[in-house]
């Protein structure tokens, strides 16, 4: 099979964003306890945080994390997080049925972000709490001092405000799971009330109010529309989440499950141009895709404990990931850079332990599942402009879909260096790629995920066998580079 893409400087779409590589920490499972913070650990420093894991995000090139939820965000009273450990409660966390410690709060998170190297990107309770809890956590975080709450975080050992810019405004606030879930109208209201009150405090912040929890919600689309004709002049982004994995529609459906998020980004895009247009405002609206990944929701491992069982950081979501999810999870990033006009932000859901790219065993090894290379190739080599990519190949007739090109690319620009992020999503054919190259290009580095097993996943005991191997195949002949690309593969080529 064959296929040409043709790649130019002038197909631009705009700019490669930094925090289109974030991801998220929220206090589920064992994503903070014995993941982030585990103090016994041999690695832990001095504050509890596990030097492996923090070895491990920096080299992932994660940008910004969103905290502390998720569905637990929805119950928690921030204050609980914060002055002097042994004076916090413990408190029940109904959304994953577990006993929150509280040793990790607010300050305990900054302190990780800071050693970690990126941008906190924080969510209010705006299900079981309101406009009041929000102003508070806002003045804690990011007002110098003179105040009760900016004088308490003096007191709790940060002497300089936080000064965090993003916020979210809720969780999944259209979902019936949700504590305090709620109509658009709603959540419309109470949105736009605690951004007034939020940016009262700190007229810099960026506010995100929640979207869809999928695509497939009875109410997307409409949710959107109702909750943007409200709160359209105090927000800056929408949120989307999506979560994709093998149904029973089997493999090949799986592999192109990028598909649905092209579709949401556009849809919830012509949404947001639809409210503009009616309010007759040149202000533009981003989406945060701030939720995404392949996540086996209907296995086991996802199902939180019952009855009078409520554990401190069980083990929920442990999801162990397949080269087919990695060669997914690529696929998905290429979809959220191609639309970088679109998405101003996106994080992974999550960081550790919970359907993530780094696992920590309690007391033993941290390590890397096939989802890790993609994502930290990807940051590390996207950079300057993002450039659409024109692919004409063999298609795959998809049952969702219909028919759709095998192969998926983008590419980035940045003073004549040039990467390109391509995935053969072919269950079982390999593609022989010509692309078409703006002139003089040559070739830095041809690597590819793939395994012959696409069911082969990594584990603490051998999280190297897969990973990214180069691509023999890549050759230059003018201004033509030609490669193959094995079926179901991710593939990296970077151009100088
Ligand atoms: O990331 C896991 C969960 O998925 C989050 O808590 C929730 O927001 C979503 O439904």
């Amino acid at each position: 099979m064959q296929a040409k893409l043709t790649i130019d400087p002038a197909f631009r779409v705009g700019p490669v964003r930094r925090r289109t590589f974030g991801s998220f920490v929220e206090h589920l499972g064992r994503c903070v306890y014995t993941g982030i913070y585990e103090p016994s650990h041999p690695s832990a420093d001095e504050q509890g945080f596990r030097g492996d894991v923090l070895d491990l995000v920096r080299e992932m090139g994660v940008s910004t994390v969103r905290y502390p939820g998720g569905n637990f965000v929805s119950g928690y009273r921030w204050e609980d997080g914060i002055g002097p450990v042994e004076d916090r409660p413990k408190r029940l966390d109904l959304a994953w049925h577990s006993l929150e410690p509280n040793e990790v709060g607010t300050d305990e998170f900054m302190a990780w972000a800071k050693k970690a190297g990126i941008e906190p990107m924080m969510a209010i309770n705006l299900g079981t709490r309101g406009v009041l809890e929000a102003m508070d956590i806002v003045e804690y975080c990011n007002v110098p001092g003179g105040s009760d709450w900016a004088e308490q975080r003096r007191a709790n050992g940060a002497d300089e405000p936080y000064r965090v810019k993003m916020w979210c405004l809720g969780n999944e606030m259209d979902g019936p799971w949700q504590m305090g879930h709620k109509t658009p109208e709603e959540y419309g209201r109470i949105a736009t009330e605690a951004a007034r009150a939020m940016r009262m405090i700190d007229p810099d912040v960026e506010l995100v109010a929640c979207g869809s929890s999928s695509r497939s919600m009875p109410t997307f689309g409409e949710w959107e529309r109702i909750v943007l004709t409200e709160a359209y002049d105090q927000v800056d982004m929408i949120s989307a989440h999506a979560y994709y994995w093998e149904k029973e529609s089997g493999l090949q459906e799986f592999l192109v499950s990028a598909e649905d998020m092209d579709r949401f980004i556009d849809q919830v895009g012509a949404t947001i141009d639809t409210v503009a247009a009616a309010r007759k405002t040149d202000k533009r609206i981003g989406i945060s895709f701030d939720e995404w990944n392949v996540w086996y929701l209907d296995r086991d491992p996802s199902k939180p404990p019952s009855g009078d069982d409520w554990p401190v950081a069980p083990r929920l979501l442990e999801d162990n990931y397949s080269v087919a999810d990695a060669v997914v999870v690529g696929n998905l990033l290429i979809s959220l850079l191609r639309h970088t006009d679109r998405v101003w932000s996106a994080n992974q859901a999550q960081l550790v332990n919970v359907i993530a790219p780094i696992m920590a065993e309690p007391g033993g090894p941290a390590w890397k599942q096939t989802t890790f290379h993609p994502f930290a190739l990807t940051s590390a080599n996207a950079s300057g402009e993002v450039l659409r990519v024109i692919v004409d190949g063999p298609t795959i007739e998809s049952t969702q879909f219909g028919s759709v090109q095998a192969l998926d690319a983008v590419a980035t620009w940045a003073d004549g260096e040039a990467s390109v992020f391509v995935v053969n999503r072919h269950a079982d054919e390999a593609v022989d790629a010509s692309i078409t190259l703006p002139a003089g290009c040559s070739i830095k580095e041809a690597v590819t995920l793939h395994h012959d097993d696409h069911n082969w996943k990594a584990s603490a005991e051998d999280d190297s066998s897969v990973g990214v191997t180069p691509n023999g195949t890549a050759a230059i002949d003018g201004g033509t580079l030609t490669v193959t690309l094995p079926p179901i593969s991710w593939t990296m080529i970077t151009l100088s």
